[in-house]
């Protein structure tokens, strides 16, 4: 009886051992036919990080394309990584698989912004912060922020009149203000927004500063500067809460949405990650791509007459300017809307972005290691004259037809795509028109050399001086 047992034993275990061997041996042959994507490693720890940064960065990405295709590997920032310079790859890695491919920034970037930020995560958390954004992003949403964007347009672009400005520097002023009207409203106390701000700059000036643990560097102040920002969140929710009203800003949507109790989803710790998160994601793409239009449009003069006529006929409409921007208007700015999309994909300003593969991927008989950076590389995509001709030169006229899926991802897709780009879109509107309706355009040192601030912009943040004039045609109107 007892070796009846043990025989059944050992024959099961001798079967399960040996399908287990299979089952390994298997995976392993299956790994082995797959190979890694073409491409160079570089040295041992820098691999090819040298190469990167001694010449424009958009270079050494498109000679590697001009040289491997489509996918390529390379060793950049200490870490293995996977390159994609294709609309079908950009779509396999953000939207069709996004789920085996995970966000990954550097740990000293989390830390400053706050590890609660949404675009840090992927799931369940992830899904949950981006519909509380979402909805307060909407069409119905921003429609109803148009006057109060247009009186902070206005009053910065009079705050400039006549005087010597870094346009990149003027816009993100600019977009911070806009930033901080979508998060906390209109009724905002004053005090706020100046401390918000006097803080905000200093994290700014800090982000890409070299972590240390020395006091007075820049990075350390910034890291004071997050902190007490944390606070001023902490005391605006608090104060909202005894108010005891709901509110229909970003900062109502974290507070009001609940869960199946009744209590708050998000921890204010959660809430203050997630408002800083948002200010930095809106701040300085914006304000480079604002920046960028202007350049395109000084170096086009014909253009910029174009864009003119196109505006002034809805400020006449106005009465000059009497009567606000509506809605609708910002809807109707045809030739402008293809000069906002030509400009994104022109400076390309988010020329790629970073996952981290979460499994061994298979994509076109090519494995992607577990653990290896992933990057869609979202200007070379843009400048394929496969998918648009002549792709150096600025030609608005273009995008009279809609672009092929994925070829154009100034946003991104998927699951991280962009909830800020109508926003972003409308706060370009209503700056154009005010700009180009009432100020004449100077712009020094237009030459066609970049900077990295980390995003590109024209060099030394293209100084400019815009001046006031009257173009109102009404009083002949009214003589005739
Ligand atoms: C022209 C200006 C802008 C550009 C070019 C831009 C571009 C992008 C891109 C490419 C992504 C996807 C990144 C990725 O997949 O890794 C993204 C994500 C994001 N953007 Fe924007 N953005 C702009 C303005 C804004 C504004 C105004 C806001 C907010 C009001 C905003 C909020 C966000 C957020 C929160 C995410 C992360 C979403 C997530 O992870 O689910 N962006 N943006
Ligand atoms: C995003 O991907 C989907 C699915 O492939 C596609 O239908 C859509 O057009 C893409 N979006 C853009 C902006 O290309």
């Amino acid at each position: 009886m007892e070796m009846a047992y043990i025989l059944i034993y050992t024959v099961l275990l001798v079967a399960i051992l040996s399908y287990l061997f299979r089952m390994k041996h298997k995976r392993k042959t299956h790994q082995m036919k797959l190979k890694l994507p073409p491409g160079s490693m570089g040295w041992p720890y820098v691999g090819e990080t040298p190469q990167l940064y001694s010449q424009d960065p958009s270079l050494f990405f498109a000679t590697k394309e001009k040289r491997y295709g489509e996918i390529f590997k390379t060793h950049i920032l200490g870490c293995p990584c996977v390159m994609l310079a294709s609309p079908e790859a950009a779509r396999f890695v953000l939207v069709t698989q996004a789920h085996l491919f995970k966000p990954t920034y550097p740990r000293s970037k989390e830390k400053m912004i706050g590890p609660s930020a949404l675009f840090f995560h992927q799931g369940e958390y992830h899904t949950r912060v981006r519909k509380m954004v979402l909805a307060s992003f909407t069409p119905e949403a921003i429609k109803s922020l148009v006057p109060d964007i247009e009186k902070i347009v206005l009053s910065m672009l009079s705050a400039w009149d006549g005087h010597l400005i870094t346009t990149f520097h003027a816009m993100k002023q600019l977009t911070f203000d806009v930033g901080v009207l979508t998060i906390f409203g209109s009724r905002i106390e004053e005090r706020y927004k100046k401390e918000l701000k006097k803080n905000y700059f200093v994290v700014d000036k800090g982000y890409n500063s070299f972590p240390t643990i020395f006091p007075g560097t820049l990075y350390k102040k910034a890291i004071t500067a997050r902190k007490e920002l944390s606070r001023i969140f902490h005391e605006i929710i608090n104060e909202r809460r005894k108010e005891g009203e709901t509110r229909k800003d970003l900062l109502g949507y974290f507070m009001d949405t609940k869960n199946e109790q009744g209590t708050q989803l998000l921890t204010d710790d959660q809430i203050s990650d997630n408002i800083i998160g948002i200010l930095f994601a809106a701040q300085d793409t914006t304000a480079s791509v604002l920046t960028w239009i202007i350049k395109y449009l000084y170096d086009n003069q014909k253009l910029l007459e174009a864009v003119k006529e196109e505006q002034m006929a809805i400020y006449e409409s106005n009465g000059c300017g009497s009567q606000p921007l509506t809605w609708g208007q910002t809807r109707s700015m045809a030739l402008t809307h293809r000069v906002i999309l030509e400009s994104l994909r022109m400076a390309s300003i988010i020329s790629f972005t970073f996952r981290e593969a979460v499994a061994d991927v298979e994509y076109k008989g090519y494995l992607i290691p577990k653990g290896w950076k992933v990057m869609p590389l979202f200007r070379n995509i843009h400048h394929n004259p496969e998918f648009f001709s002549d792709p150096q030169k600025f030609d608005p006229s273009r995008f009279l037809a809609s672009p092929k899926p994925n070829t154009f991802l100034p946003f991104g897709n998927g699951t991280h795509a962009c909830p800020g780009n109508e926003l972003a879109k409308l706060e370009m509107f209503i700056f154009i028109h005010h700009l180009v309706t009432k100020y004449r355009l100077e712009v020094f040192g237009s030459h066609n050399e970049v900077e990295y601030s980390p995003f590109p912009v024209p060099t030394r943040g293209l100084p400019a001086i815009f001046r006031s004039e009257s173009n109102c045609n009404n009083d002949d109107n009214l003589r005739r």
